[in-house]
């Protein structure tokens, strides 16, 4: 069984078998925040890139938890310079078997500089193909891309795509990124969390199940979404 927790923002709990993985976890400062990062246990912090609503509490909760964080080359250096040795570093198109399953990164539009101005290497998505089969893809900050369509043959059961405008991709481009992907299930993210970034999700939704045959899901920040429902 795999359960989903959506934090708020573009922060994501992936809980599979014996292990806990954090993706991108911001909860200080984040408004839409639906947890305290002292509260949050993981095994795995992914990082997508260097970005403060997405480095967020990862050295904090890293060092009280002792979870390894997987991400770009670049970011694991820095994040060592910052004291953490429990790090795993990989890049654009490679994949790993981790405990939890196989993770590749995957191309993502954008940038990832770090908060004090270090160069952050090329931001990534995540591509998990977890060990009960189940195949998720979380875009993380990024335009829509044509290669999304490369990503949609990998059989989907879950994408979960920005569509908050303005750094990321908007609600339209993110409808062609369904086309594209073609998941069994989408959840919009990275939207409403700064007045800069609003947007009707439900009304993207709703298009989304007019137009594909994904089915969408609207999460409010702190439900979760068992995979095996
Ligand atoms: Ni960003
Ligand atoms: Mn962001």
């Amino acid at each position: 069984m795999t359960k989903i927790t959506w934090f708020g923002h573009a922060t994501i709990g992936v809980e599979t078998a014996d292990y806990k993985l954090l993706i991108d976890p911001y909860f200080t400062g984040n408004p839409s925040a639906s947890a305290a990062a002292s509260n949050i246990n993981a095994d795995f912090i992914l990082v997508s890139h260097g970005h403060g609503d997405h480095i967020g509490d990862t050295i904090d909760i890293a060092k009280r938890t002792g979870a390894k964080v997987i991400s770009n080359y670049e970011i694991i250096n820095w994040l060592g310079k910052q004291g953490l040795e429990n790090l795993h570093a990989q890049h654009l198109g490679g994949g790993f078997q981790h405990p939890f399953g196989y993770l590749k990164l995957t191309l993502a539009l954008h940038g990832s500089q770090l908060p004090d101005g270090s160069y952050g290497g090329n931001p990534c998505g995540f591509l998990l193909t977890l060990n009960d089969g189940k195949t998720i893809y979380l875009a993380q900050d990024t335009g829509l891309f044509g290669d999304m369509a490369l990503i949609g043959e990998e059989d989907l059961d879950l994408a979960m795509i920005p569509i908050g405008d303005n750094f990321t991709m908007g609600p339209d481009d993110a409808l062609r990124a369904v086309h594209l992907l073609q998941p069994q299930v989408v959840v919009p993210i990275h939207y409403n969390t700064f007045a800069l970034i609003e947007q009707n999700a439900d009304e993207w939704a709703e298009k989304v199940i007019a137009e594909t045959t994904t089915k969408a899901v609207v999460m409010v920040p702190g439900e979760e979404l068992n995979l095996d429902d």
